[in-house]
C-alpha cells in the first residue's frame, strides 16, 4: 500500500549515472559500478577509473549485481583498490539478481571513491548540553552497505535515486524553475522501525557516490528536529539560526553537495499545535517559521537536498510538507522483503560460522525469493531435500513476521539465538524453528 509519488520520476535506466552526458548506443544498459580505494590509496581518481574500465573491456564477462574480484595480476589495481561492485541497474532492490547483462549490452560507469573514516562529528552546545545535529563527510565508513541493506519490494530505493539525479541534472543545466518547477526536498513518512532515517542516510551515502564527478566533496548534517524542540524553546531559535548559518556556510561552497536530514519533522507539527492551544510558549511558533524560512531559503541553492522523516503520517498536513516535492510511504515489509531480509540474516550467521553453513549441500547460498518458490513449486528431486527444507522454512518464517517491522526483523535473528538451548554449533533449521516461536512471542507483544 504505497502512496504515489506526488512527482513522476523520470523513466531512464540509466538513473543517477546520467551525470556523465556519455553517448550511449540506444540499445546499451548503463550500469553503475562502483570501486571503493583502500584508505591506503593516494591514487588519483582519474587513473584508477582508466585502469578498471580498461579492466572491465577485457573481462567481456557478463554482469550481475555484487562485487567483482580485484584483479590480482594488476598490480596498481591490486594495491589501490578494495572493492569492485556492480550496482545492476538497480533494479528492484537486489531482489531480481538473477538478472544478467551480457558485457555487450552494457556501458559500465565507473565511480570511484574513498570513505571517509571520521565518524559523526557532533555539535556540542555551548552550555555543553547534548547536540541537535550531527554531520558526516561522505561517503561514510559508517554508512557502507546500508543502501544495499535496506530491502524495499516496491523499487522505492530506484525511484528516490532517480528522483534525486533529475533533480541535481536539472539544476546543473540551468533549467529556469520559473519554467519548470522542481525542489530538492524529499519525505519519507510512514510507521516507526520501517528503515526511513536510515533510508536518507543511504540515499545520501548513494548519490555522494554517483555525483562524485561533479561534487567532488559531500556532507550530511543530521537534525533532530525533536531534540530541537525538548530544550528550553528560547534557546532552540538560536540553534536554528546557528545551524543554518553552517548550513548556509557549507553550501556556498560550489564543489560541496549538501545533505541536510531533518529526522521526525512531526514534532515541529507537534509543538506548533501545542503553541496554538496554550499549552507551550508561542516561542516554538517562531521556532518552526524560523526553521522553514531557513529551509525556504536553502531551497534556491542548487547544491542541497533536503531529506525529512516523519512516523506519523496523517499528522503532518503541515505547511512544512507542502514544501516536499515528493512524498513517498515507507510501510512495514512485505512478504518478499521479509524473506529477503531474513535471508541476509541466517546467511550473515553462516559467514560468521553462529549457524553451520550448507557445505554439504550444493547450494552455498539461500536463493532469492523468487527462485525459492519456483523451486519449491516444482519439486524437482535433484534438489537436495535439506536444502529444500530450509527454503521452505525460511518462507514460513517470512510468513509468520507478518507486521513486523524492518527494525524487528533485523533483531529477530538475535533473539532467536539467544532463546536457543544450545547456542553452539547450531544448524539453520533447528534454527529457524526457534525463529518462527519467537516471532510469534514478539509479534503477541507488539502494541495494536
Ligand atoms: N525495509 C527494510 N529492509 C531492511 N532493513 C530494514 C528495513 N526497515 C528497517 N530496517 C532495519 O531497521 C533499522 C532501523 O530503521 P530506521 O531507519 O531507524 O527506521 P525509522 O527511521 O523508519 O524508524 C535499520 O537500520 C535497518 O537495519
Ligand atoms: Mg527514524
Amino acid at each position: 500500500m504505497s502512496v504515489p509519488m506526488e512527482t513522476e520520476l523520470s523513466t531512464d535506466q540509466n538513473g543517477a549515472s546520467s551525470q556523465h552526458s556519455l553517448s550511449v548506443p540506444e540499445d546499451k544498459v548503463l550500469v553503475p559500478v562502483e570501486v571503493t580505494l583502500k584508505l591506503s590509496s593516494t591514487a588519483k581518481i582519474d587513473d584508477v577509473r582508466s585502469a578498471v574500465e580498461g579492466m572491465l573491456e577485457k573481462r567481456s564477462l557478463s554482469y550481475n549485481d555484487g562485487p567483482i574480484p580485484v584483479p590480482l595480476d594488476d598490480a596498481f589495481l591490486a594495491d589501490n583498490v578494495q572493492r569492485i561492485c556492480v550496482c545492476g541497474c538497480d533494479t528492484d532492490e537486489g531482489m531480481h539478481n538473477d538478472n544478467v547483462l551480457l558485457f555487450w549490452q552494457v556501458k559500465p560507469v565507473v565511480h570511484v571513491f574513498q570513505l571517509s573514516e571520521e565518524g559523526p562529528c557532533e555539535d556540542i552546545s555551548s552550555d555543553g548540553q547534548s547536540s541537535s545535529f550531527n554531520e558526516w563527510i561522505l561517503p561514510a565508513k559508517e554508512f557502507d552497505g546500508m543502501w544495499e541493506s535496506l530491502i524495499y519490494e516496491s523499487g522505492l530505493k530506484q525511484r528516490l535515486l532517480r528522483y534525486a539525479a533529475s533533480a541535481l541534472l536539472f539544476t546543473e543545466k540551468g533549467v529556469d524553475p520559473f519554467l519548470v518547477s522542481w525542489n530538492r526536498i524529499i519525505l519519507l513518512h510512514g510507521p516507526p522501525g520501517t528503515g526511513k532515517t536510515s533510508l536518507c542516510k543511504a540515499l545520501a551515502q548513494k548519490l555522494s557516490i554517483r555525483f562524485n564527478s561533479r561534487y567532488p566533496q559531500a556532507q550530511l548534517v543530521e537534525v533532530n528536529a525533536h531534540s530541537l524542540f525538548s530544550k528550553w524553546f528560547s534557546e532552540s531559535g538560536k540553534l536554528v539560526a546557528k545551524l543554518f548559518q553552517k548550513i548556509q556556510e557549507m553550501v556556498e561552497e560550489e564543489s560541496n553537495l549538501v545533505f541536510v536530514l531533518i529526522d521526525e519533522v512531526e514534532s515541529l507539527a507537534a509543538a506548533r499545535k501545542a503553541a496554538l492551544s496554550g499549552s507551550e510558549p508561542s516561542d516554538s511558533i517562531r521556532v518552526v517559521n524560523a526553521l522553514l524560512t531557513q529551509m525556504d531559503k536553502l531551497k534556491s541553492s542548487p547544491n542541497v537536498i533536503i531529506l525529512t522523516t516523519s512516523n506519523i503520517t496523517a499528522a503532518i498536513d503541515i505547511a512544512f510538507v507542502d514544501r516536499a516535492d515528493i512524498k513517498a510511504y515507507v510501510g512495514p515489509p512485505t512478504l518478499q522483503a521479509r524473506y529477503e531480509i531474513l535471508r541476509s540474516c541466517l546467511q550473515e550467521m553462516m559467514r560468521t560460522g553462529i549457524l553451520t553453513s550448507l557445505q554439504d549441500c550444493k547450494n552455498a547460498m539461500l536463493p532469492h525469493y523468487a527462485s525459492a518458490k519456483d523451486r519449491l513449486n516444482t519439486l524437482d528431486f535433484h534438489e537436495d531435500a535439506t536444502f529444500m527444507q530450509l527454503c521452505k522454512q525460511l518462507l514460513e518464517t517470512a510468513e509468520a513476521c507478518e507486521g513486523m517491522s524492518g527494525r524487528s526483523l533485523r533483531k529477530l535473528p538475535f533473539l532467536a539465538h539467544a532463546a536457543l538451548a544450545n547456542p553452539f554449533e547450531c544448524n539453520p533449521i533447528k534454527f529457524l524453528c526457534t525463529m518462527v516461536e519467537t516471532a510469534k512471542r514478539e509479534r503477541s507483544e507488539l502494541p495494536d
